[in-house]
């Protein structure tokens, strides 16, 4: 399956709390040997470590100049003050961090990230210069009840307050169902398209259909090799925000270029 399209799709890989710095070095390393061999012309690719190796992965990226856009996982929507444990956008900033996930499950669900800190945080992550990448998604009991699109609904608008008009480029949302995550079973194509077609339409009620065309829209949950490039066939699917399959070089590599191979012409020379 191939597609053409104006919206240069995304492959991230979110680390969550895996690799210690020396880790991610030996990664990283085995990553850049891969990508030369891929057209990153046709496929954006970010990488989200845990905080403590950041920097060191920083260094390799600039030193080496991959095709990489070096994320953080999370960050306070406050700027500085007595909140242990916390990290702020500004020190991203200065360690060359472009892109962060902002409300993913594990931060909901595990550490009570509301809905309204979504926003507040996404809206902390823009003004600071950076890229958020907003993540949703809804429970298997909510899937079984079937309030998938009420929860998208919500979950979307909810965060698009934090995001001022005019800054919308700087969005990206991520479907992630909560229970195709670390689970091994990904939505199906046809699921993923249903739900990522819902959620470019809330953001087009809540916007413009000319914001909502442009905007990225990825999806997330055990997403693999051998699904990558059916997903990303997928009309409204702009990428995939991998787990598991971003730790392994060989596996994530595949995923990109299974992208990039899906993306029939160049990106930006599409319809
Ligand atoms: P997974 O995780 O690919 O391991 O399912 C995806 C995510 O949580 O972002």
């Amino acid at each position: 399956m191939s597609r053409t399209n104006h919206r240069i799709p995304l492959v991230a890989g979110n680390w969550k709390m895996n690799l210690d710095h020396v880790e991610a070095i030996h990664l990283l390393q085995a990553l850049a040997l891969r990508l030369r061999t891929t057209d990153t012309t046709k496929v954006e690719v970010s990488v989200h470590p845990p905080f403590t190796d950041l920097r060191s992965v920083e260094g390799i990226i600039g030193a080496d100049e991959l095709p990489i856009t070096l994320g953080a996982q999370h960050c306070s929507h406050l700027e500085s003050g007595a909140f242990t444990g916390e990290v702020s956008v500004g020190m991203l900033r200065r360690l060359s961090v472009k892109m962060v996930l902002v409300g993913h499950s594990e931060r909901r669900e595990l550490y009570g990230m509301t809905d309204e800190v979504v926003a507040q945080t996404a809206g902390a992550v823009l003004s600071g210069g950076l890229i958020a990448v907003v993540c949703v998604g809804e429970t298997a009991e909510q899937r079984d009840a079937g309030e998938t699109n009420e929860v998208l609904t919500r979950q979307v608008t909810a965060a698009l307050a934090g995001v001022p008009k005019g800054a919308e480029a700087s969005v990206l949302f991520a479907y992630e169902p909560i229970w195709a995550i670390g689970t091994g079973v990904a939505a199906t194509e046809v699921d993923a398209q249903v739900a990522c077609a819902h959620i470019r339409s809330v953001i087009s009620s809540e916007r413009s259909a000319s914001v909502a065309d442009v905007m990225r829209i990825l999806y997330g949950g055990s997403a693999k090799p051998d699904n990558a490039g059916d997903l990303v066939a997928q009309e409204d699917v702009d990428g995939l925000l991998v787990g598991g399959a971003s730790l392994d070089a060989e596996s994530f590599s595949a995923m990109i270029d299974a992208v990039a191979a899906c993306y029939g012409s160049p990106a930006g020379n599409g319809k």
